[in-house]
């Protein structure tokens, strides 16, 4: 017989900040993907960092794919304080050096999957896509994203964790002064939930644009600051 599963009753949220935490009811989901995206020096890896130090002082370990060339040991210092020592020793670091190195790296976080990982972050999913995309090999990039995020997907609700991903932006041929998420509508099946970050001054606007409890439109702002944000 055929077992009956619905995954949604089982899923938890990782607080990150009290700021997010309202905008997401509760914080970053488990069993599902939630994509950040925005204009450099809008706050993604610095929400990034935040999720993963809350996340290993909520008990669970992280898994951290970072494709812009290695976090500042500092800024993560400056994040997680007295915690840093905990904070490396239950998080597993990735620096793809390329697309197809990404590719690898996700293919096979299924042997990572007995070590009580809690989160899995992507932190660029586009940058190598965005960069190496020509028009011959378009289709084969396309396929193999939306693969990667299809895995992340499903790694998600198979252990019950939480998956990151950032997005960068281009800005919009249709609306003038408004951007869209690399990526678009294939990463946008697989996210769940989606935060829009914009620059506003030295403040952040955080929106929210797609969740499965609450409405769109819903809006929070933060400022970066040394020890991570804080709400304005
Ligand atoms: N100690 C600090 N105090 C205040 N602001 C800081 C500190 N460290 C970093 N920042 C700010 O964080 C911002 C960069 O944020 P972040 O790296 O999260 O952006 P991002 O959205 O990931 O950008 P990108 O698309 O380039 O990766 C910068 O504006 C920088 O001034
Ligand atoms: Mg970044």
């Amino acid at each position: 017989m055929l077992e009956p599963f619905r995954s949604q009753d089982e899923t938890e949220k990782i607080s990150v900040h009290k700021t997010l935490d309202r905008l997401l009811n509760g914080g970053v989901e488990t069993r599902t993907v939630t994509q950040l995206y925005g204009p450099p020096a809008s706050g993604k890896t610095n929400l990034c960092l935040l999720a993963l130090v809350r996340c290993v002082e909520q008990g669970k370990k992280v898994v951290f794919i970072d494709t812009e060339g290695g976090h500042s040991i500092e800024r993560l210092r400056q994040i997680a304080g007295e915690n840093l020592e905990q904070v490396l020793e239950k998080s597993y670091f990735y620096e793809p050096m390329n697309f197809k190195d990404q590719q690898f790296i996700v293919d096979n976080l299924d042997y990572m999957m007995n070590q009580d990982v809690g989160l899995i972050i992507l932190d660029s999913a586009v940058a190598f896509y965005r960069h190496e995309r020509n028009d011959e090999n378009a289709s084969e990039l396309n396929k193999a994203l939306a693969s990667q995020i299809a895995k992340l997907s499903s790694l998600a609700r198979k252990h019950n964790l939480a998956v990151l991903i950032t997005t960068q932006v281009y800005s919009s041929y249709e609306n003038e002064g408004e951007v869209e998420p690399v990526g678009g509508s294939m990463l946008k099946y697989w996210s769940k939930v989606i935060v829009e970050l914009k620059r506003e001054g030295g403040d952040i606007e955080a929106v929210l644009m797609r969740h499965r409890e609450l409405p769109e439109g819903l809006k929070t702002r933060f400022r970066i600051t040394e020890k991570g944000i804080e709400e304005v």
